[in-house]
């Protein structure tokens, strides 16, 4: 066979498996089989100089000619292959839009959060301002300027939580007063409400957690009296809990506030009736409030002969839990979501 045939037949060759190749690495072997540096057409380009001199040219010519035409179906049958990878890689991660989706949980606003909206919402709506105070307070904030006396079993170590001597976290919302009259005084009116984390030393069960929140209301203007204290905590709780619901106030005792009172609102799952969440009394209690102590007024920066005011406190999770009849505190700490979606 001559120089020429051979030629002739690794081209035939060559081009067949190129077409019979079916991926890139096969593109590959035969290119490296034809034209590589050990390669058939490489090997007989090479041996050219060995070669009759009249055969030279020829072997030459041609030799290039085959070595092109392999290079060229080499890359043309690349492009191909690469396309078709291409196609089928799309096609694997086609997306159909008809499928049906995924169940997806989007998650729930927390109870608790939800109440304190509410909450906030009504006295938004008439007219308090939202403030807020530190949560690592000063006792003095927490107890001696709220006329709480040295003796009074709050300061006691077993019921906060000391920081330092004279550092506690805040066992209620009732500083945040402090701090705002304080800040504003002598201005009036003064109408805010303070949202808040509390802590208190109590061991977890179904009505008590060592973290809790609070929500404190407090106003302050030129004569203002118990009556309109009962207006706004009625209207609130008629907002909050229904039209229908009576309120009944209890004398009661707060250092801060004098007189005070304990609010209650009859039972809405009995009517008043008396059922198991009264506890058979047709009542539910549902906050503390009272019209501010004179001394509670002096230590804000107030003079009691030039102004009054009143406040209230209510506890977050007992007002959930009234609203929505959750029996178990501890339930709105767990972040069960099979609890949380219920709401
Ligand atoms: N701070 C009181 C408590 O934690 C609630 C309260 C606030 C009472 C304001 C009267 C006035 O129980």
């Amino acid at each position: 066979m001559t120089v020429l045939d051979q030629l002739e037949q690794f081209e035939e060759e060559a081009l067949a498996s190129i077409h019979r190749a079916e991926d890139l690495e096969e593109i590959q072997a035969i290119r490296v089989k034809y034209l590589g540096r050990e390669g058939l057409i490489t090997g007989i380009l090479r041996g050219i100089g060995d070669l009759p001199p009249d055969q030279r040219a020829d072997v030459g010519q041609r030799g290039n000619a085959v070595k092109q035409a392999i290079e060229s179906a080499l890359e043309e049958a690349e492009a191909c292959l690469e396309r078709a990878r291409r196609r089928a890689q799309f096609e694997a991660q086609r997306l159909d839009v008809t499928a049906p989706g995924k169940p997806w949980a989007p998650g729930n606003y927390h109870p608790l959060g939800q109440t304190f909206d509410q909450v906030l919402d009504i006295l938004v709506s008439m007219g308090y301002a939202i403030v807020r105070g530190p949560e690592v307070e000063k006792e003095w904030y927490n107890f001696s300027g709220l006329n709480i006396q040295d003796d009074h079993p709050a300061r006691d170590m077993q019921d906060s939580f000391y920081v330092t001597e004279d550092v506690v976290l805040r066992s209620q919302t009732s500083p945040i007063q402090l701090r705002h009259m304080q800040a504003v005084a002598p201005e009036i009116p003064v109408r805010i409400v303070g949202p808040g984390r509390t802590y208190r030393r109590d061991t977890e069960d179904m009505s008590h957690s060592p973290v809790f929140h609070q929500c404190e209301a407090l106003l302050i203007d030129q004569e203002v009296t118990f009556g309109q204290l009962r207006w706004t905590l009625t209207a609130f709780a008629r907002r909050l809990f229904g039209p229908s619901v009576d309120v009944r106030f209890r004398p009661s005792h707060f250092p801060f506030t004098e007189p005070s009172a304990e609010v209650d609102i009859s039972c809405m799952f009995c009517h008043g009736q008396g059922c198991s969440t009264c506890k058979g009394s047709g009542f539910l209690e549902i906050l503390g409030a009272g019209m501010v102590h004179p001394q509670v007024l002096i230590n804000g920066g107030y003079d009691p002969d030039l102004v009054s005011g009143f406040a209230f406190g209510m506890g977050i999770e007992r007002l959930t839990m009234l609203k929505y009849g959750i029996s178990d505190l501890r339930l709105l700490y767990r972040n069960d979501t099979r609890f949380l979606a219920q709401f």
